[in-house]
């Protein structure tokens, strides 16, 4: 079965062709990455017209690639929801478009849900049941994946999202948006025990993160610095505080895991990239006897050929939508 998936939720035009769930026949980005970078965030009326001028070409160029026509293709998946809310809103009209003219299937496809389906394209071997450490810009749930469309949200953030977090911080360091790659870079190169940074917790709730206090204390050390002159060492601020932020991450995923009896962990969303939350996992995994699966580091940030591989599975459980399909700007991971 081949789907053309469309994603446009953020600021990456994406369009791509999978073939049952697990085949990527082509993955077309188009990012703005640069222009966003100007106003130092994505600027969500820049980001539609952006989409709205990339779309015709990135779905052509993916069917061109996949060497096929829509008359090949059997369902049209597209992201509508969570995101910018004018951003979908692009990607779901020209889906709706495309669907009505060829008489084809819409699958509507949650954001979220396609991130953990990176893993499927990336793990052949990859089934539900499993638990997820979903960590992208806006969100940061633990998600337990029953199947590929039932899942149970275990813990998430009560503030800040992780990659938000690190973007706040990165941009406090001086870096440019989106800043979470960059300061795991620098963070290399630094002394993750130079600064004693808070490790949060939520009373009550064991599994929920809170990131909100870990960026104002890296904030206030830069300030104090600042006013007296002084400048911290970039280097080894970003280790400290990226060693934080992981070691948030992975304490509560390791123990709801435990909790769960689920021995078979899943990362996924744009900070699923980070280094040192690759490396923690993997040793911890391996010294604990656990399976660990993450996503190849090109289909960790937003990309269609997830929306493709999820698609394919909503498809299969009978989630398609009519031409009334809408956006919706947040909407539960469990639906
Ligand atoms: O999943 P994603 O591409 O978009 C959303 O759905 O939000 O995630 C983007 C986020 C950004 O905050 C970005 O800074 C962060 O992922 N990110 C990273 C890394 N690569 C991307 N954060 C930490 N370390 C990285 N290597
Ligand atoms: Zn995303």
């Amino acid at each position: 079965m081949l789907i053309l998936a469309i994603e446009s939720s953020c600021d990456e035009t994406a369009a791509s062709v999978v073939k049952d769930g697990r085949y990527v026949l082509s993955n077309i980005i188009a990012t703005q990455m640069d222009e966003h970078k100007l106003y130092g965030g994505v600027v969500p009326e820049i980001a539609s017209r952006r989409h709205t001028e990339a779309i015709c070409s990135v779905v052509e160029e993916a069917l061109l690639k996949a060497e096929c026509t829509l008359d090949d293709i059997d369902a049209i998946a597209v992201t509508y929801a969570p995101g910018l809310i004018g951003a979908l809103l692009v990607g779901v009209n020209f889906a709706k478009g495309l669907a009505l003219a060829k008489n084809k299937p819409l699958v509507p496809t949650h954001h979220l849900r396609s991130h953990i389906a990176a893993n499927y394209i990336s793990n052949p071997e990859l089934k539900p049941p499993f638990m997820c450490l979903v960590v992208s810009g806006g969100h940061s749930h633990i998600v337990k994946v029953d199947d590929y469309t039932k899942m149970t949200v275990i813990g998430k953030t009560r503030d800040d999202a992780a990659g938000e977090a690190f973007d706040k911080a990165a941009r406090a360091m001086g870096m440019p948006y989106p800043g979470g790659v960059h300061l795991d870079e620098i963070a290399e190169s630094g002394n993750p025990n130079a600064f004693s940074l808070p490790h949060p917790h939520v009373s009550g709730s064991e599994y929920d993160f809170s990131f909100s206090g870990l960026k104002t204390a890296v904030i206030n050390l830069i300030h104090n610095a600042s006013q007296k002159g002084e400048q911290l060492p970039v280097a080894d601020l970003s280790a400290s505080f990226r060693k934080a932020v992981v070691g948030c991450l992975t304490d509560n995923f390791i123990r709801a895991c435990e909790a769960h009896n689920c021995e078979k962990l899943v990362i996924a969303g744009g900070v699923s990239a980070n280094r040192l939350l690759r490396q923690e996992l993997s040793s911890i995994c391996a010294q604990k006897g656990y399976e660990l699966y993450m996503p190849e580091k090109a289909l960790c940030g937003d990309n269609a050929a997830m929306v493709g591989s999820q698609g394919y599975y909503e498809y299969l459980s009978g989630n398609t939508a009519s031409s009334e399909l809408n956006a919706y700007a947040t909407m539960s991971i469990e639906l």
